[in-house]
């Protein structure tokens, strides 16, 4: 970090620098220039050159974080029981952290903005921390992150949204005027919108909160785009004590947003090599039968499977949805020696739970019906016919922690599948603010406690993979919907915010759920294997040929799998590229109509690379393509009806 001038600072990330200075008067921070470095020597192309007629000096100032007051018309980023005005204290960097301190002795509050830019990639992190000067409670009505001003007039705003079993359906928006806004009140990031935003695919945005939040944009009077972003409030601070807010994550690419996502998502996930998985939930949904678990976990492991999870349904209680959560006791008193032979015949094993949850019917209700979110002399809410826990009370993140350990300790478990279901009723922003810190703490808690387990976060398909969330698990779980052609479209919009090596994807039976087309089984697995494979079919009916077409297209995937978590990703139309050192792996789909060829005259279909390095490459069938070829002609592909999807490794050559 250089410190320019008494109150102007340039912080330095990968190959891109974020300048933030004190305004002369000494009211607020602004942004001076935010781009690749050096982008900060010369005018700043956001501050204002005009008159200012009919608004404030602050909402026309390109403010980095706002109270309502300061900047009464152009939306604020603080709200108080009142209006705040903010003085700049002092700034100082320690830690690789840049804090900048502002007070209103009126208002009784202290605000820090903390910044901390990240050395390896393009990515800043903004919070906020609010302290109570006051002897009273403080309520904060509105708590964003950070707020940032881009200098661009009509932005083009790409997005995230969805519901349940259609998440990251990606789309876009110009908006030449007024405001947008994405948001979940659902205590979870939830299935309609993901924490994530980008403008003009050079700058972009990404909440780490779990739970609930709003992303605004607005055009704002003097021709800038404002983006906001924070958990959704109030909470309260009592009086001498501080709030810290959640990290919002700032990227900048001159190139392709995704790869800045990706790179981040690599440093902040831990090194983990990503076990094939069978998953029996479509197989066999409740029905958890252990010697069929067990005929399962066989064929499983003969096809090159490497982890099997058995999924809702094990527990007592659990015939179906209205029972069992909450009680996390094996049905059947044969479960460990049932752990033991799935070890046994070479596979690792996994367990679902759903932790926060609770049935009306269990045990964990009947002796603590004080536990779950409910008002006062009404009856909770019921979704999925289940209750919420109160994480956030000390007694239920120890119930939550001790089951979990108990689980891990008592079977040699290596995975766990941590779904919750339901959004949350009954819980205001306080409440919600604990119960996600103890989320995170429970994570924290396994990774520590328990190393060798991988975590794989879900909330009913993709409900909750915000960036922090994504930081204490291994892999998440983005859709319910594993319907082939639904499935590619919301894994491209996926991976527009998170990488592959986070991705868990299934082969399955599923017929279409949106689109009903039906595609091969080479089409799911290549699909499947852009990002963490599994398989979720009920492969007791697969017929030998199916089982040996899949047994060969597992070990072909283990050969690429390095590259598809490890490689850079270009994110191509219906195919992705992943570019290793001395590997390029490319999955393609074909969604579109066929030419009729062979049996008519025509050309391969083709897919232009990317990024590629050497001066030409061989297939693994010895075909050499000159990079020129691979970039501006492209790889060729000949599909037909079962043929309708590949995978091809080109090497240097
Ligand atoms: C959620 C998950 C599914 C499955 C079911 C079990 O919907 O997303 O994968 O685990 O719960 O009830």
């Amino acid at each position: 970090m250089t410190r320019w001038t008494q109150d102007q600072w340039t912080l330095r990330m990968a190959t891109t620098s974020y300048t933030v200075a004190i305004e002369p008067g000494g009211r607020w921070a602004e942004l001076v220039a935010w781009g690749p470095h050096g982008v900060e020597v010369g005018p700043s192309p956001l501050q204002n050159r005009g008159d200012i007629h009919f608004i404030t000096e602050a909402d026309a100032a390109p403010i980095e974080y706002a109270p309502r007051g300061e900047r009464p018309f152009t939306g604020a980023d603080l709200e108080i029981d009142g209006d705040s005005w903010l003085t700049f204290e002092s700034g100082a960097e320690a830690d690789g952290v840049l804090r900048l301190s502002f007070v209103d002795e009126v208002a009784g509050l202290r605000v820090v903005l903390c910044y901390r830019p990240e050395a390896a990639v393009d990515v800043l992190s903004r919070w906020v921390e609010v302290t109570n000067l006051r002897d009273e409670p403080l309520r904060l009505a509105r708590i964003g992150s950070a707020g940032v001003c881009l200098p661009v007039r009509e932005p083009r705003l790409s997005f995230l949204h969805g519901e349940w079993a259609r998440e990251f359906q990606l789309d876009h928006v110009s908006l030449p005027a007024g405001g947008f806004r994405i948001s979940s009140s659902y205590g979870v990031p939830g299935h309609n919108h993901a924490p994530w935003l980008s403008v003009d695919d050079t700058w972009g945005v990404s909440l780490a909160w779990s739970g609930s939040w709003e992303i605004t944009a607005e055009v704002e009077p003097s021709g800038l785009t404002r983006v906001r972003a924070g958990m959704l409030g109030p909470v309260v601070v009592g009086p001498g004590e501080t709030f810290v807010t959640p990290e919002l994550a700032l990227a900048y690419s001159t190139d392709d947003l995704s790869r800045v996502w990706h790179a981040y998502d690599r440093l902040r996930s831990r090194p983990a090599r990503k076990p094939v998985l069978y998953n029996s939930w479509e197989a066999t949904g409740f029905e958890v039968d252990l010697p069929k678990q067990l005929e399962l976990a066989r064929i499983a492991a003969d096809l090159g499977v490497e982890l099997f999870v058995v999924d809702d349904g094990w527990f007592v209680g659990r015939h179906d949805d209205t029972g069992g959560l909450g009680d996390w006791y094996p049905e059947s008193p044969d479960f460990g020696a049932f752990v033991e032979e799935v070890r046994s015949s070479g596979l690792e094993f996994g367990l679902w739970v759903e932790p926060e949850s609770v049935s009306p019917k269990s045990r964990l209700y009947a002796e603590h019906p004080d536990w779950v979110y409910k008002m006062d002399g009404r009856e909770p809410t019921l979704i999925r016919n289940q209750m919420l826990l109160n994480l956030g009370l000390p007694e239920v993140y120890e119930f939550v922690t001790s089951t979990l350990d108990r689980l891990l300790t008592e079977h040699r478990i290596s995975y766990l599948k941590w779904d919750m279901n339901r959004p949350a009723t009954e819980r205001s922003g306080e409440l919600d603010d604990a119960h996600v810190r103890n989320y995170w703490r429970v994570l924290e808690h396994l990774r520590s406690q328990h190393p060798h387990v991988l975590v794989e976060g879900c909330a009913g398909g993709g409900g909750r993979t915000d960036l922090a969330t994504t930081g204490m698990v291994d892999v998440v779980w983005p859709s319910d919907n594993t319907a082939p052609l639904d499935r590619l479209k919301i894994q491209q919009g996926f991976l527009h915010m998170h990488a592959p090596h986070l991705m868990s994807s299934w082969v399955t039976d599923a017929p279409g759920f949106f689109d009903a087309r039906p595609r091969s089984l080479k089409f799911r697995f290549v699909l499947a294997m852009a990002g963490v494979l599994g398989i979720g079919a009920d492969v007791r009916h697969w017929s030998a040929e199916e089982r040996s077409e899949a047994a060969a297209l597992i070990a072909r995937y283990k050969d690429i799998r390095d590259v598809v978590h490890g490689g850079e990703v270009r994110l191509l139309n219906d195919a992705v590229q992943y570019s290793a050192q001395d590997q390029v792996v490319v999955l393609a789909w074909n969604t579109g109509s066929l030419t009729g060829v062979p049996m008519v005259p025509g050309q391969s279909s083709r897919v232009r690379l990317r990024d590629l390095t050497a001066e030409s490459y061989v297939d693994e069938d010895g075909q050499v393509y000159s990079a020129a070829h691979l970039t501006h002609v492209g790889v060729p592909f000949d599909w037909t009806a079962s043929n309708d999807a590949d995978v091809v490794v080109l090497r240097p050559a």
